[in-house]
């Protein structure tokens, strides 16, 4: 396993949180609050040279993004899907297989929006090539995958510029949850959860089913995973929702935690200054039962890993050492109907479909994506321990999230993006122990640094996969 125990660079926000921390501590004096959009100043005259692999489906959300840049490359396994982009960027080359497209030597810029076994892959061929990579959620499909695409962003950092496609990031709720943990506006942090009860069921990969039409070039979307023959299934999706149609199965993605379980997560990550977990454990109970965390189901029985498919319902839990501003807390995972208590019976949690509760010393605060509620309760429940920050205190608002990366390509010595690939490479990483844990059916003590998991050894061979011969992880 790749080795990775360089120190996360600094972050867009964290010279306003460190500062803010100084004055509610009583030091207030040497408040430093960046300008407001110093992210989005000027940008340089120069355009960049961007290929899309992948131009269909979540693709197409990144085109206005790049409307005053090149685009000279489009990469797609369906040759049906160029079509429009083609149309649109007549002068880029078009390519079916992204190793040959990653050849063209203009290129300086990268969107990925393909599979998500292919993610790390192409990002790390980017990246071996000089290239920004902006690239769809998830990171990485296993623990070794996001181990590596990690450490090579780590070793490039000033030269490359990345970000993961987590672009409700810049909801300006994020950056007020954040501020009311670091704050300490529920206390001391004990406990984060995060949740998402989007169900799909699968009995296993679809059996064959005719060929797949000339345009399509079905080998190449296998690309490194272990074959598994063609079914019109994987593709019947609509624009921008097909990878529900494929991303339940091991070989092709990690279910809900790579799906939504990005997204909702990140509102917990971007709240507690994550480090990787030192424990991983998790279990699956059937939606509706005890166990799953409605307290009127009946008791059930666990539900075992299926060989095929990624599980639906799905509990995992994590130990979080301490940094500089809160002890060591539990980090939860959530999904497919299995929910954290409510502290309140009068506060529904399954009426947030994808959410986040984190438990303080004195009370709770419930978000969804767009809004939050503060439930202070205990003995200390008054909040005068608290202060509001005021309006030049708050963390500036990310001033568009793929424009933020356009920005930083363009000078990523200086320009950071919120999501680069060590923020999102770590929430991956810890997400993806979940499913090893749930794989191994043990509680795992993890080795952060090493990568390794030293108490359960047969934990081990979950943590990454064997390619398909012809196709390397980092080449
Ligand atoms: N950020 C978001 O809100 C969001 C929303 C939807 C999807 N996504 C992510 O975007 C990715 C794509 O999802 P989708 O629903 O568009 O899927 P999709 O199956 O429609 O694939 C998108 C496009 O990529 C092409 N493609 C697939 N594998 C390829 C390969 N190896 N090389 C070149 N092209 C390839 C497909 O032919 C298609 O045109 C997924 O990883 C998904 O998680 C993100």
């Amino acid at each position: 396993m790749a080795n990775v125990t360089e120190k996360r660079p600094g972050k867009p926000g964290d010279v306003e949180r460190r500062g803010f921390l100084k004055l509610a501590t009583g030091a207030g004096a040497g408040l430093l609050v960046l300008r407001s959009g110093a992210l989005g100043a000027e940008a340089p005259n120069n355009k960049l040279n961007v290929a899309f692999i992948g131009t269909w489906g979540r693709a197409s959300a990144h085109f206005g993004a790049v409307a005053n840049e090149n685009v000279v490359a489009l990469c797609d396994i369906n040759e049906k899907h160029m079509e429009g982009p083609a149309k649109r960027w007549p002068k880029a080359k078009t390519y079916v297989d992204w190793r040959k497209c990653l050849d063209q030597k203009d290129i300086n810029a990268v969107i990925c929006s393909t599979t998500d076994h292919t993610h790390a892959f192409v990002a790390n061929w980017a990246m071996n090539r000089d290239m920004h990579c902006y690239c769809e959620k998830p990171l990485a499909n296993t623990v070794e995958e996001a181990r590596v695409v990690r450490a090579n962003w780590l070793k490039r950092r000033d030269k490359v510029a990345t970000q993961v496609g987590t672009q409700r990031h810049e909801i300006d709720n994020f950056n007020r949850v954040a501020e009311l943990i670091r704050d300490g506006a529920i206390g001391e942090l004990s406990q984060a959860h995060a949740w998402g009860n989007r169900q799909i069921r699968r009995k296993g990969y679809p059996p064959a089913e005719s060929e797949p039409p000339p345009y399509l070039h079905y080998d190449l979307w296998i690309g490194p995973v272990p074959f598994h023959p063609y079914n019109p299934e994987y593709f019947r999706g609509g624009e921008g929702a097909n990878c529900l149609q494929w991303n339940m199965y091991w070989d092709f993605g990690s279910g809900q935690i790579g799906d939504m379980g990005s997204h909702t997560m990140d509102l917990v990550w971007n709240a507690i200054d994550p480090v990787l977990p030192t424990t991983a454990q998790a279990e699956s109970y059937p939606f509706g039962s005890q166990q799953a965390g409605n307290e009127k189901g009946k008791p059930a029985e666990p539900i075992p890993p299926h060989p095929e498919v990624t599980p639906v319902e799905l509990h995992s839990q994590f130990d979080m050492p301490a940094n500089n501003w809160r002890p060591a807390i539990k980090v939860n995972w959530w999904q497919g109907g299995m929910m954290p208590r409510t502290p309140r019976g009068y506060v529904d949690l399954n009426r947030i479909d994808h959410g986040a509760m984190f438990k303080g010393k004195n009370g709770f605060l419930v978000c969804d994506f767009g809004s939050r509620i503060l439930l202070p309760f205990g003995d200390a429940d008054d909040m005068t321990y608290y202060k509001p920050r005021t309006k030049e205190q708050l963390q500036p608002r990310v001033a568009g999230f793929q424009r933020e990366w356009i920005e930083a390509c363009k000078d990523p010595a200086k320009k950071k993006t919120h999501c680069d690939f060590d923020y999102s490479g770590t929430m991956i990483e810890t997400m993806l122990l979940g499913l090893v844990a749930y794989r191994a059916g043990k509680k795992i003590t993890y080795d952060p640094a090493k990568g390794v998991v030293t108490d359960v050894p047969e934990a081990n061979a979950f943590l990454s996969k064997k390619y398909r011969e012809g196709w390397t992880l980092n080449g």
